[in-house]
This record gives structure tokens, sequence and C-alpha cells, in this order.
């Protein structure tokens, strides 16, 4: 690659199934110079994220679905190199919707300035970014937890997961987290502090949860819905909370959606599910971010990112989210 060489991915077609290499197109073009009230970025680190999976899809959703022949939407970390927007130098560092390429020129629409000597710049995808926007706000808003509650968390040892379990520890909580295999559960209780963990894909999730929740369940935190959201519905207390935060075991679906059979546990328990969607909560990420920046210093919150380099692995790199491979926040490094 020469410096003005942008290589891009871009979505040839509209998976079924799981997306492949050949979902994807790749293409190396010339950089283009930012026309008027745009900005030129050099893409530093690019946030995989299992909700790229959704905008393949056509349809009705809470953003538009990405267009055949565009470039793939991801959102991510770089350092502003052209500037023809008043509100950006060159030299900033900025995040936002890149898209999976080198260089993103176009308006810095939803753009915001980050400053890589407060923080590394892949921790701005993690904690400091949407993922961790995503954990305080599902939580503390939706899940709203009280201490001495027990919560409950799948995809626990994950990006989203593992920060909203930590928030819920720093509320004085009980959290039991759920997730694949020995060593995400071990670091969930030894690093994290978790309370517990129920290895799903060894153990029956039903027994792990009669171990691990003797006094039910007041917040279920779902990143993966499916059988797991069914067996913890079934141990639900009065007026418990559950945030439908995702469904990854969902997104490859090559048939309908599955629905949760043991709903009528919300009926029994006056309990209630709740759907939550990020950008809601725009108006308020630079308070949060604050408070998530300050746990961080005071050694209550930890971010782990999971970085794989290189741009050209992109197809592969974002299919580690739905077999287990990642561990933390996925993030890519273009170069
Ligand atoms: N609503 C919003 O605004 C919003 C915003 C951001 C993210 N999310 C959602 O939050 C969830 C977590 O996202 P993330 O970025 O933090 O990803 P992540 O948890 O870091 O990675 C995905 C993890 O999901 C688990 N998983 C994959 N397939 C599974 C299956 N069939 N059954 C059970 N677990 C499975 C894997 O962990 P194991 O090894 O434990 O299986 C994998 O590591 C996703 O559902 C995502 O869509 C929602």
């Amino acid at each position: 690659m020469t410096a003005q060489t942008n290589r891009q991915f871009l979505l040839a077609k509209r998976p079924v199934g799981a997306a492949t290499r050949e979902t994807f197109s790749f293409q190396q073009v010339p950089v283009a110079e930012p026309g008027a009230g745009q900005i030129r970025v050099k893409n530093h680190y690019l946030s995989l994220d299992p909700a790229m999976r959704g905008w393949m899809n056509e349809g009705k959703s809470y953003i538009p679905p990405v267009g055949i022949g565009e470039v793939m939407r991801a959102l991510g970390v770089g350092q502003v190199e052209a500037s023809n927007h008043p509100g950006f130098a060159v030299g900033d560092y900025v995040n936002g919707a890149l898209g999976v390429q080198d260089y993103f020129v176009g308006e810095p629409r939803g753009f915001y300035k980050v400053d890589p000597n407060l923080a590394p710049l892949p921790r701005y995808l993690s904690a400091l970014g949407m993922t961790g926007m995503t954990a305080y706000f599902a939580l503390l808003d939706v899940g709203a937890p009280k201490a001495g509650d027990t919560v409950v968390l799948s995809g626990a040892a994950g990006a989203v997961g593992s920060i909203a379990g930590q928030i819920a520890k720093i509320k004085g909580c009980r959290v039991i987290g759920i997730a694949g295999g020995q060593d995400k559960c071990k670091f969930l209780i030894e690093e994290l502090g978790f309370d517990g963990a129920i290895d799903y894909k060894s153990e029956d999730v039903h027994a792990g949860l009669k171990r691990e929740c003797p006094k039910g369940v007041d917040v279920y935190f779902d990143n993966v819905g499916g059988d797991i959201l069914d067996a913890v519905l079934s141990r639900l207390n009065f007026k418990a909370r559950v945030v439908i935060c995702g469904a990854i075991s969902q997104y490859n679906n090559k048939e309908a959606v599955k629905g949760p059979a043991n709903y009528l546990s919300l009926l029994v328990n006056r309990a209630r599910m709740e759907g939550f969607v990020v950008m809601d909560y725009a108006a308020q990420f630079a308070a949060a971010g604050q408070e998530m920046a300050g746990w961080i210093a005071q050694g209550k919150l930890k971010s782990k990112e999971d970085i794989v380099e290189g741009l050209e692995t992109f197809p592969e790199t974002l299919m580690k989210l739905f077999n287990g491979e990642n561990f933390g926040k996925l993030v890519l490094k273009v170069d």
C-alpha cells in the first residue's frame, strides 16, 4: 500500500446466516481530497461489533442498513490529516463512523475528539467508547440495580458484559456471569471480582443458576438471547428487570429469531423486559465517560481489549465474535 491508496471492504451481498469473506468485496482506490465541510482521517483502530451483522440485513431497524456496494460501516478512531471543517483541525484524534478502510473522507457527522494522552486509543472503542456507554446506560438506566441485588449477565466476559458486570459490583450487587469456557469464567471471578460464573459450554445453565443465584435474579443483562434467556427467565424474582441489550445467538439465524418460551415468568413476577439502544443516550455520553475514566483511574474498572492487526483480516476477525474467539473488546488495528 502506498500513502495514497485507500483499501476498502464494501458490502457485496446480504448474507444468509454468518457473514464470510465473500460477503464483502475488497478494493484499493486513490485517497480522495476532502470537499467543503469534509475532513480526511487516517484510520488507526476499528471497533468490531456484533451489531455489524445486523447492519448487513435489509429492513427496518434502529439504523439504516449498509447499502450494497457501500463501504462497510464501522466505528473507529483515527487522526485528522486534512480538514475543511471548522470543528476539526489537522492532528486532532477523532472517534466516529470511519468505515472498514484506511482513510475516511467525508462530513464528520457525529464525530468527536479524543485525547491519546489521557488513554490509549483502543480504549476509546472499549470502556471509554460505545461499548462502555452501552454497559453503563443499559445496566444503570434500564436494569436499575440496587445494592444487594443479584445481577446476572450473559456474554459476561465480552466487551459490554465485562464492563456492565464490574459496574454492578461498584454498585454493591452480587454479580454472576455466564460465559463460554473455563478461562473466561476464571477471568470473571479472579480478575474482575465477579461473585460467580457459569460456563454455558460445559454445564447446564439451569443448574448453574440454581447454584449461583439461590435467592433468584433481580436484574438480567442479556447479550445473547436464545436458550440462555429462557433459562434466566425461569429464575426471576418479584419486580425483576430484564435488559435486552443484544441477542448474538440469534444474529446468524437462517430462520426466524427464536423468542423466549418462558415469558410468562414476567407476568407471575410482575417483572419487566425492556429493549435498549445506546444511541438514545448520546447527550449523556460525556458525563458517563468521565465517571468511567474515574473508575478506571481508581482501579475499580478494568478494560480489556483484544487487538487484531491488519485491515485485510477484517472478515475473519469479525467472525471471532460469533464463535467466542474474542476475549475482551475486539479491535482491528488498521496497519
Ligand atoms: N443495544 C445496544 O445499543 C448495543 C450496543 C453494543 C452492543 N450491543 C450488544 O451487546 C452484545 C455484546 O456485544 P460486544 O460488543 O460486547 O461483543 P462481545 O461480548 O465482546 O463478543 C461476543 C461474545 O458473544 C458470545 N457468543 C457468541 N455467540 C454466542 C452464542 N450463540 N451463545 C452465547 N454466547 C455467544 C461469545 O462469548 P462466549 O465465549 O462467552 O460464548 C463472544 O465472545 C451483543 O449482543 C451486541 O449486539 C448492544
